[in-house]
């Protein structure tokens, strides 16, 4: 975004809340602290306290790491400052709520969980499985690196990254103007050299001084330092992976003393299992295989999701078919459903691999 337009939007706020100095002599620097998910991404400010101030984006306390293109009437129009500019391409993108909102409209141009692909070679199985599984293309790069496709544009996992990061920027410079961010980023501690370093690359490309990498759980015992001496359990289950690590705090000393990480066993892959219960409900009421359908398989992936977090308080989750199929394929029910007994029996297996 235009230097200029986030000073007067940082000037705007100090004076709404009352505090009306500003000033340019002196360079400000400001350290953040960034979670980059697979599903969502966090900023906080870290002051000397070392209690991190979260920074509310559009959607919220997380902006969703989607990132999609946009039509060039939208890249010129009045919500321009609100896109992120892809420098090697001159193009405009949408990150976060604005991307993701396009799921309905254009699922193939919306890419997402691009965590997983970074620092990965094309031949990888784990790359191979996603490919069956999303709906934005997964192609092979110049260097037999994961590359992915937007509207019919080739784009590097780092680029991808680098325009998250870019709108985490904003949004921390519409809060507070700042010349300087420096950033510590968090990485699942599975993470490669090559992607730790194609982590610190999009975080440079997008602006930051990246100042250091540390492990996620690292990062959540961290949030626990200002306790004088204690042991600390990390569980932290993401969209893609799940990690368990135990800590020593002492003060703003963080000893590892232990920590397992599986990137097989994330919220995702609860998804995946509900998913494939629902495509055989419909297949079974229906009488139609919605599989090689991608606007389908799309809304209802977004189905299973919803369904699973509400059947951590719910009994019972309907769905209503007609959303996803077209009604004259509607012969039946036009419902399907699952209960929480249900759900827990068919991830049962996963449960148990935690
Ligand atoms: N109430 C809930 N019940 C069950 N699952 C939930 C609930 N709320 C969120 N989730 C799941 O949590 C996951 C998102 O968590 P989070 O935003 O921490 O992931 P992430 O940080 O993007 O992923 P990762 O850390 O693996 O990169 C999704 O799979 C989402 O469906
Ligand atoms: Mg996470």
């Amino acid at each position: 975004m235009h230097l200029r337009l986030l000073r007067a939007k940082a000037l705007f706020r100090r004076a709404t809340c009352g505090r009306t100095t500003f000033s340019t002599a002196q360079p400000k620097v400001v350290t953040v602290g960034i979670d980059f998910g697979c599903k969502n991404s966090r900023v906080a400010i870290i002051d000397d306290s070392l209690v991190p101030e979260l920074v509310d984006s559009e959607s919220g306390r997380s902006t969703p790491s989607y990132v999609t293109s946009v039509p060039p009437e939208v890249s010129e129009g009045r919500y321009a400052w609100a896109l992120q500019r892809l420098e090697g391409l001159g193009k405009h993108v949408a990150v976060g709520e604005l991307a993701k909102c396009r799921m309905s409209r254009q699922p193939s141009d919306v890419v997402f969980n691009i965590k997983k692909l970074i620092g990965k070679e094309y031949d990888d199985c784990s790359v191979q499985e996603m490919r069956k599984r999303v709906h934005f293309g997964i192609i092979e790069g110049e260097r037999g690196e994961a590359c992915v496709k937007i509207s019919g544009m080739n784009f590097s996992p780092v680029e991808i990254a680098s325009v998250i990061f870019a709108k985490l920027k904003d949004a921390v410079l519409m809060y507070q103007f700042h010349h300087e961010l420096k950033a510590v980023i968090s990485v699942p501690i599975f993470f490669s050299k090559q992607q730790r370093e194609d982590i610190v690359l999009a975080g440079n490309k997008a602006g930051l001084t990246v100042l250091q990498l540390i492990d996620e759980p690292t990062a959540a015992a961290l949030s626990r330092a200002t306790m004088k001496e204690s042991t600390v359990v990390v569980f932290d289950m993401g969209a893609g992976a799940y990690t368990v690590s135990v800590f020593r705090v002492s003060g703003t000393n963080v000893e590892v003393k232990s920590q397992f990480s599986d990137p097989c066993v994330g919220g995702d892959h609860f998804d995946d299992i509900l998913l494939d219960y629902f495509v055989t409900q419909i297949t079974n009421s229906h009488g139609v295989d919605i599989r090689g359908d991608k606007y389908a398989m799309m809304l209802l992936a977004e189905a299973a999701e919803q369904a699973k977090v509400e059947l951590s308080t719910e009994h019972e989750v309907i769905i209503s078919t007609p959303f996803i199929i077209s009604s004259s394929e509607c012969s039946g029910d036009p419902s399907v459903s699952i209960s929480r007994v249900e759900f827990e029996r068919l991830v049962l297996k996963l449960v148990e691999q935690i």
